[in-house]
């Protein structure tokens, strides 16, 4: 019976009014009614399947606050999938994301709502591709960015996360005492993260799609129009755009420090997800969205999210042999001593160019 706010039931408005008190700047009520039936039939779904819902920060704000069960950023995700204890893992993400969790987790089903949900970081390289970047540097660590796929895993010593890359870098090149380590595929996290260390790095030419796109004069014509907004910054978009920012870190690290700082006003130079998931969970900051959407990460919807609880589909999996040699890297990364918080770029650093070696 409609007796409750949008036409829906009063138990069901009840059950969704939390949800729509964090989405209501990002959906109207003319979706909201579908959307929050969706978001009671997944919730449903969940418990009748023993499944959780793993959600990057790049999610739409129905898909983050309505039905994610854990949501974070990559190196988050990948800890909570070793973590779960549930049956099934629906990874509200990317393949790469399905992928590391089918790695750490071999006994669960892991599903994705879209299999065509890929990155361009992670097509970009190939396992062969990574056995003859060993062939011409012997001896020298691979970390690999966990935007990749489980074969270019399995041919790496360590993974590694926008929030914690410089600490695998140092790491990896005190455990096989050198002074360069293999930092692959993304060529801007790369350059960004050779500017933090003194550990000489070897790139290989990836780029994210999403955070390419972003320049300098970009960060220009924001400060011009917002002259006191503060400027956040991924690791994956250019040299010259962390350098022109006033923040750098992974989506975890941004959140933090905008729940931290709480600035007037706040330009996040990111997937524009973010910018509305963090909103939900910080009112009172004015956030500004230069907007790229990721359309890998835009495949995934509550609709598919439903479909893939009701009917168990896409199931991901690993082939067992290359899973046990992806899941040592990955694990070691995990193993490391957590930061306190994920890390962030010292931008003093981020302003004197250091090169890579680009293979
Ligand atoms: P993080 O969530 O690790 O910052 O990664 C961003 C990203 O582009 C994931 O696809
Ligand atoms: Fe890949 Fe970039 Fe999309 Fe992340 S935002 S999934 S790195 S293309």
């Amino acid at each position: 019976m409609a007796d409750g706010a949008f036409g829906l039931s009063r138990e069901l408005a009840e059950e969704t009014a939390p949800v729509w008190d964090k989405v209501k700047d990002f959906v109207t009520p003319l979706e909201w009614p579908q959307q929050a039936r969706l978001i009671s039939e997944i919730n449903r779904l969940k418990r009748e399947r023993d499944a959780v819902i793993l959600a990057h920060n790049y999610m739409t704000p129905e898909i983050f606050h309505g039905v994610g069960d854990y949501v974070g950023d990559s190196l988050g995700l990948a800890k909570e999938a070793a973590r779960s204890d549930a049956k099934v893992i629906v990874q509200a993400g990317v393949h790469f994301m399905a992928e590391t969790s089918k790695i750490l987790s071999p006994d669960k089903t892991v599903l994705i709502p879209d299999l065509r949900a890929g990155c361009s970081l992670a097509s970009s390289i190939t396992g062969a591709d990574v056995r003859l970047i060993k062939e011409r540097h012997p001896g020298l660590p691979v970390v690999t960015y966990v935007n990749t796929t489980a074969d270019v895993k399995a041919e790496t010593d360590i993974c590694c996360t926008s929030a914690n890359a410089v600490q695998v870098v140092e790491w990896a090149a005190k455990e096989w005492g050198v002074d360069k380590v293999i930092l692959i595929p993304d060529e801007y996290l790369a350059r960004n993260v050779a500017a933090q260390t003194t550990v000489g790095i070897i790139a290989w030419a990836g780029r994210c799609e999403v955070h390419e796109r972003f320049t300098a004069d970009d960060i220009k014509e924001m400060r011009a129009a917002y002259p006191g907004a503060e400027i956040l910054a991924h690791p994956e978009c250019p040299e010259e755009v962390l350098a022109a920012s006033d923040f750098a870190g992974s989506t975890a690290a941004m959140i933090d420090y905008v729940a931290a700082r709480k600035p007037k006003q706040v330009v996040m130079i990111t997937e524009c997800s973010m910018a509305s998931n963090v909103k939900g969970d910080v009112p009172g900051v004015d956030f500004i969205g230069p907007c790229n959407l990721c359309p890998h990460m835009k495949r995934i919807t509550l609709e598919n999210i439903r479909d893939c609880l009701r009917d168990m589909k896409f199931e991901v999996t690993v082939a067992p042999e290359m899973a046990e040699r992806a899941a040592l890297a990955v694990q070691r990364m995990i193993d490391l001593p957590p930061p306190s918080k994920p890390a962030r770029y010292d931008l003093v650093k981020a302003r004197h160019h250091v090169d890579v070696e680009l293979i």
